[in-house]
């Protein structure tokens, strides 16, 4: 069993910063981490510097760092100002690419259209999707979380015919970021259920989002279905991702 812990930065970091951080963590991991596979997300800026300390080539199914972007456009290229597609992210290094983030699902138009768009763009260029999923707190109040989830998840997997990389990440609007709520680990666990039974068997891991930190990681990592974490202001500060690898790699017993 592998578990997948990784962070995006958000908007965060200087170049200097991204790298500093980068070269921290390479020489922390050095050649892996025993069932636990790491991956961060830059920003697009220092991307092609971070991919370039920090992954590897592969010797194994775990553990060089992956590294990825936190969103890009559906199509190969063309007239869409200010976006980046799937291949310039393989280019600049990315092997993962986010996919509908609660942030950008707010602020910046993502629909389940779209969602599902940029996911199959990702397979088609051989890339790793991350999709992010979850529930607002209104939502979660009237009991209707994983029917919610459920439905965001099959919107932009049903009908593809390989989702053998897909990433799943669910993270509840109400846990997310500074006004988020730390999230018990029996509030996650019923989705988590359901996820598992539904696609388990069919992507490549299920990871929760939302609130994570270095006190609660553990209880999380042993709620039932959950195949990592996936991690913000927790993992900003390399140590904190540092203490996350560390957290998996006790939890896998190796
Ligand atoms: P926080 O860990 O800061 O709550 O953010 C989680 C997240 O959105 C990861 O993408």
């Amino acid at each position: 069993m592998v578990l997948w812990i990784g962070t995006s930065f958000k908007m965060t970091k200087s170049r200097a910063e991204a790298v500093a951080y980068a070269a921290r963590l390479r020489s922390a991991v050095g050649a892996g981490i025993p069932g636990v596979q790491p991956f961060v997300l830059p920003s697009a800026t220092a991307l092609a510097e971070v991919s370039a300390m920090l992954t590897a080539p592969a010797v194994s199914p775990v553990s060089t760092v992956l590294t990825g972007v936190q969103n890009a456009h559906w199509a190969d290229a063309g007239a869409w100002t200010g976006e980046i597609s799937v291949p310039q992210a393989a280019d600049a290094g990315a092997r993962i690419v986010e996919i509908g983030h609660s942030e950008r699902r707010a602020h910046f138009g993502e629909t389940d259209a779209t969602v599902a768009r940029k996911l199959a763009a990702t397979l088609r260029h051989g890339l790793i999707p991350l999709l992010c999923c979850g529930e607002s707190a209104e939502v979660a109040a009237r009991g209707g979380s994983v029917a919610f989830v459920r439905a965001q998840v099959a919107a932009a997997l049903d009908g593809l015919p390989d989702i053998s990389r897909v990433l799943l990440a669910y993270e509840p609007v109400w846990a997310i970021g500074e006004h988020g709520r730390e999230p018990r680990a029996e509030e996650i666990a019923a989705v988590h259920r359901a996820l598992a039974a539904e696609w388990g068997g069919r992507v490549a891991a299920v990871l929760y989002g939302g609130s994570v930190t270095v006190r609660n990681a553990a209880a999380l990592l042993e709620v039932p279905g959950v195949d990592g974490l996936f991690v913000g202001r927790a993992a900003w500060d390399v140590d904190g991702f540092l203490t996350l690898l560390e957290t998996a790699r006790r939890a896998t017993g190796a």
